[in-house]
């Protein structure tokens, strides 16, 4: 999978990008990953991305050529199966999107700053808006992590243990119940039996009870 990231901030995206996960799907293959500066293509004499809004009001807004100029190089060496905006009041992320864009082959991600950036780009350009949640960040950066980082686990051969991608919560739109490990008794903190039992139909079924019960505790709107 090719994604191509579109900033004003190309340095914030580094520390995340070259970790755990991320770092491992890109030494295997299986993620090409491109940090743009946004900066690099504008054609003003000042490298200047942003200006004042028509209409008047406070913020800057991202001007439309040296995205429009990005995006266009890009289309021209390949095809892009989405190009995506993060924005507050895009569609808000769930796991269902990441399962779908991790079938993806390329995708764009282009982070907003300012006060947005000009409505026809994402008229004539994005073809999906993602928000991570009903909050406002001061640029489209991390939420372009958070995005990368759901869609990278999922791609076949990045975690180690193939199941454990599918077993994560929200896949069954469940929870996951909790996990214990070593030491079995911590103080009095004890692991519950049936984990010892090594009786795994009851294991599963003991696993089922409590990822319910604690879905519908805490995140009734998800059960189907
Ligand atoms: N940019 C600023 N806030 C955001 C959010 N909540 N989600 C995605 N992009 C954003």
């Amino acid at each position: 999978m090719r994604i191509d990231i579109l900033t004003i901030l190309p340095e914030l995206l580094q520390g995340p990008f070259s970790e755990s996960i991320m770092k491992r799907a890109q030494e295997r293959g299986l993620l090409d990953l491109n940090v743009h500066n946004i900066r690099d293509y504008s054609k003003n004499k000042h490298n200047k991305v942003d200006n004042t809004q028509y209409g008047g009001g406070a913020g800057m807004v991202m001007t439309i050529q040296p995205i429009a100029d990005l995006i266009k190089k890009l289309q021209s060496e390949r095809t892009y199966d989405e190009i995506i905006f993060m924005t507050p009041d895009g569609e808000v992320l769930k796991q269902e999107i990441c399962n779908d864009l991790s079938l993806k082959g390329n995708i764009i991600i282009l982070c907003g700053h300012y006060k947005g950036i000009d409505e026809r780009i994402r008229e004539h350009f994005i073809t999906k808006e993602i928000s991570i949640g009903s909050y406002v960040l001061t640029g489209g950066e991390l939420a372009a992590c958070v995005v990368v980082d759901s869609v990278v686990r999922l791609i076949p051969g990045v975690i180690n243990d193939e199941t454990s991608a599918l077993t994560d919560s929200f896949q069954d739109n469940l929870l996951s119940p909790p996990v214990y490990t070593k030491p079995a008794e911590y103080n009095d903190w004890k692991v519950p039996n049936v984990l010892l039992s090594g009786d795994f139909a009851k294991i599963d079924k003991w696993r089922e009870e409590k990822a319910l019960e604690r879905t519908k505790k805490r995140r009734p709107d998800i059960l189907k």
